[in-house]
């Protein structure tokens, strides 16, 4: 839901006991915004990578259960898709489950990760290798937040607004590429339109297989290759922002879509365009793609060990979920990089 006031929406929950994740980069935001947001209510989580561990989600509940937090009160997470995951397990969790809120501020979070339950922090490595599933309370989308938002951010939510796209139309596809060419200079209503858009194509998805059992592994599209490049980079001591290892991942399996599934070839090509233009920024080498191949072994999305499992495209919004693909064909797909 997209909201203009986040005072006041937090004044609709009446008496309950508010408490609140938020992330470091928009504290002071935060506290300007709302007089409910004060720092003795409040978790500040620096948000890398590399905090999404079971500390800090021990230290979340440590807070909670110091500020006697109740199964009544409501955590609200004010941040990006680290704060949202963790938060809203520590809320799932904490005395058997807390209602909470997910404030989205950055694109990736709007557009994505703050929406459909999905929560977890990662362990030994991978990621969000403990978690569950469990829907926030609502979702507030209040678009300001994005102007401090740093470019190589606004690209990374981008991808998942790119991968939405292609789950759903060529009209949006044509949408999204176009509006992507004046990305820093977008107004708010403008950001607001394509946020609810791409949130409404999500749900859809989310809608009939919350538990990710079907067709909700639909939106894992670019993400069995996407997470591995992530966890090689992590396993290296670095980072890569979320949608751009994502964006390797599109590359690697739209390819695999051309090759198995007859996707057209032409749209193919424009996001290897897209890609090269704004995301290809890793030196990656084909003596890299056997390490990458080791971490897709380890994707949660497997049913057996020794099997690699991709989401591939028949078209626009013609998803197969389970596609199994060998490691000589994503070698294959590599190439492309
Ligand atoms: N649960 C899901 O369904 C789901 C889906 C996609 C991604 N994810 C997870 O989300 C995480 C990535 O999320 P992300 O891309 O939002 O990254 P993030 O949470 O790391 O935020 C990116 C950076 O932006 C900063 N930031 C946040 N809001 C800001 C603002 N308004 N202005 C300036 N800086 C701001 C943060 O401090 C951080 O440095 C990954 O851990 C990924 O696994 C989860």
């Amino acid at each position: 839901m997209i909201i203009d006031n986040l005072h006041e929406h937090l004044c609709e929950l009446g008496d309950r006991q508010l408490f609140f994740v938020v992330d470091s980069a928009v504290r002071q935001k935060c506290f300007e915004l709302s007089p409910c947001i004060t720092p003795e209510n409040t978790y500040i989580l620096e948000a890398q990578e590399s905090n999404k561990t079971l500390q800090i989600v021990q230290q979340i509940w440590d807070f909670l259960l110091e500020k006697q937090a109740t199964r009544n009160s409501v955590l609200v997470n004010i941040g990006g898709g680290i704060v949202c995951d963790i938060g809203g397990f520590c809320a799932s969790t904490y005395m058997r489950g807390m209602t909470y809120i997910n404030v989205p501020t950055t694109l990736l979070a709007m557009v994505d990760a703050a929406n459909g339950g999905k929560t977890g922090f990662n362990y030994k490595g991978i990621k969000n290798c403990v978690g569950v599933i469990q829907m926030p309370l609502q979702v507030w989308h209040y678009i300001p937040f994005l102007e401090t938002l740093p470019r190589q951010e606004l690209l990374s939510g981008w991808a998942e607004m790119l991968k939405h796209a292609l789950l759903f139309s060529a009209n949006e596809w044509e949408r999204v590429t176009h509006a992507m060419q004046n990305l820093t200079n977008l107004d708010k209503y403008t950001f607001a339109s394509l946020v609810e858009q791409s949130c409404w194509i999500k749900e859809r998805y989310v809608q009939d297989d919350v538990a990710d059992n079907g067709m909700r592994k639909a939106l894992n599209f670019g993400h069995t290759v996407g997470h591995a490049v992530e966890e090689w980079q992590l396993s290296l001591g670095k980072t890569i922002p979320h949608g751009f290892a994502v964006m390797y991942g599109m590359v690697a399996e739209l390819f695999l879509s051309v090759e198995k599934k007859h996707f057209p070839q032409t749209i193919f090509e424009q996001l290897k365009e897209v890609w090269a233009t704004y995301y290809k920024t890793l030196p990656i080498t084909p003596a890299d793609y056997e390490t990458i191949i080791a971490w897709t072994h380890k994707d949660k999305k497997n049913t057996q060990t020794d099997r690699i499992n991709c989401t591939l495209l028949a078209d626009f919004s013609r998803p197969y979920v389970n596609q199994i693909v060998t490691e000589k064909e994503l070698k294959l797909a590599m190439e492309n990089w």
